[in-house]
């Protein structure tokens, strides 16, 4: 019987982009149709810097063939396993590849398939924790202004963004947020960890006081806040949310999906901040963003509390039809092979100097009002049109896309994260023709 098929239409029309000004977009396409290394190839033939990893994610940089290998061998030999009541060896060797590198402490990884499920999958792991442990009655959730969890219910809920929250209704109930910590007026041209705002973070003691500690469950915090416009922590700060939340039984995420697999020049944030939360969600550099694949890793004192009952009774009602897919898995081993073989995690620490200096250059540059940086990490604030929010920055963005580099912007801000791959002449490729573009913007 012949399907009833529709002629596909050659147009833009039917795919609905996310996150993306799509009547902006398909009346002038951007696309890229191939990759290598730290360049797109875009349609029109042109080579593209990758200022960005991509969206946070190609740490490694594009198309590397281990991993293609890798993917390609996974999928003929395993393309899928149930993930429920069966295992495959892949996402086991993973899981312990996973845990070499991260902090001492974290000893257990549930895959999930994007940052935004390993966020649910961290808060509901919090919630259900405190139960088991007796103390049902903790149940709120902690997030900060700013914040960027994904885009979830629950990840919305205790996110900050507020153009991501407020169209969509109520969302969680029993959700606080801590006061963001970006602090212009005090921080401004801060290179690396600004020095004022730890106090930020005796917040949380006015939130407990307020709540009662015992009906609060988690707190949740990006190492450093990247989606919202790279919000750094000020020194002390983390160290300080770690020692009020253990005071108070309270369990800390971190949200390394960004901060994960070298970002800052160390494995995680954790490492490079030297402070242990008790569950970090992560994704994104996984599998160098080439698979969708995330993954929560928690101590054993979060896993261990549910391996309790009768053997034979599964002890999560949770996971994902995709957890530790086979192809998925196999690519996020590649990924860290790669990482491992070329010591990129401490390449991207080696070059992050050269980075800062070269991305303060910028200071002095029309509509310039900040710039801050933090491993391969940069985000230059513009000051914003009047009546225009967003506008400057975004006309910055195409006009970096038309001399070939790409950049990110939210709001005002320009956010940079290239791949860990990057060299010094391409450093001053991306800074310099992002030089020349804040030159000519109106
Ligand atoms: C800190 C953080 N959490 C969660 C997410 C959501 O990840 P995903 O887009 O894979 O759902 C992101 C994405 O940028 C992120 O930066």
């Amino acid at each position: 019987m012949a399907l009833d098929r529709k002629a596909t239409p050659n147009d833009l029309n039917a795919f609905w982009m996310p996150f993306t000004a799509n009547r902006q977009f398909k009346k002038n396409p951007r696309m890229f149709v191939a990759a290598r290394d730290m360049h797109y190839t875009t349609s029109d033939g042109r080579q593209v810097l990758d200022g960005t990893a991509g969206l946070w994610c190609c740490n490694a940089g594009h198309c590397r063939p281990r991993i293609t290998e890798a993917i390609q061998r996974q999928a003929a030999e395993l393309d899928y396993a149930p993930a429920f009541q069966m295992g495959h060896p892949v996402a086991f060797e993973l899981a312990n590849r996973i845990i070499e590198i991260a902090p001492r402490g974290i000893e257990h990884v549930f895959y999930t398939n994007s940052g935004s499920e390993s966020v649910e999958t961290a808060l509901k792991l919090a919630i259900a924790w405190h139960r088991a442990r007796g103390e049902g009655a903790r149940t709120r959730l902690i997030g900060r202004e700013r914040g960027y969890h994904g885009v979830n219910f629950g990840g919305i809920s205790v996110g900050g963004i507020v153009n991501n929250r407020k169209v969509f209704g109520t969302l969680l109930g029993g959700v606080d947020h801590l006061p963001h910590t970006h602090l212009p007026a005090v921080n401004a041209f801060s290179k690396g960890q600004p020095e004022n705002g730890a106090n930020l973070a005796d917040e949380l003691e006015r939130i407990v006081a307020l709540h009662g500690a015992e009906t609060i469950a988690a707190v949740i915090v990006e190492p450093v806040a990247g989606s919202t416009g790279v919000i750094l922590p000020p020194k002390g700060y983390l160290e300080k949310l770690r020692a009020i939340t253990r005071k108070h039984g309270i369990l800390l995420i971190f949200d390394e999906v960004i901060t994960g697999f070298g970002r800052l020049g160390a494995p995680f944030g954790s490492q490079y901040f030297d402070v242990l939360p008790d569950m970090m969600t992560t994704a994104k550099g996984l599998t160098n963003g080439v698979i969708p694949m995330g993954a929560v890793l928690t101590t054993a004192e979060v896993h261990d509390a549910f391996m309790t009952g009768p053997e034979h009774m599964i002890e999560l009602f949770h996971g994902y039809t995709y957890s530790g897919n086979p192809i998925a898995s196999a690519a996020g081993i590649a990924t860290l092979e790669t990482y491992r073989e070329e010591a990129l995690f401490e390449r991207a620490a080696a070059i992050a100097p050269y980075w800062e200096e070269a991305l303060h250059a910028l200071k002095g540059l029309p509509h310039v009002i900040d710039i801050r940086n933090m491993g391969l990490i940069g985000a230059v604030e513009l000051d914003p049109i009047a009546g225009e929010p967003t506008k400057r920055a975004f006309n910055a963005f195409l006009a970096a896309y038309d001399k070939g580099i790409l950049i990110r912007t939210t709001g005002d801000i320009i956010a940079m994260s290239p791949p860990l791959i990057i060299e010094k002449p391409q450093i001053d490729e991306l800074i310099g023709t992002l030089a020349g573009v804040l030159k000519t913007l109106a």
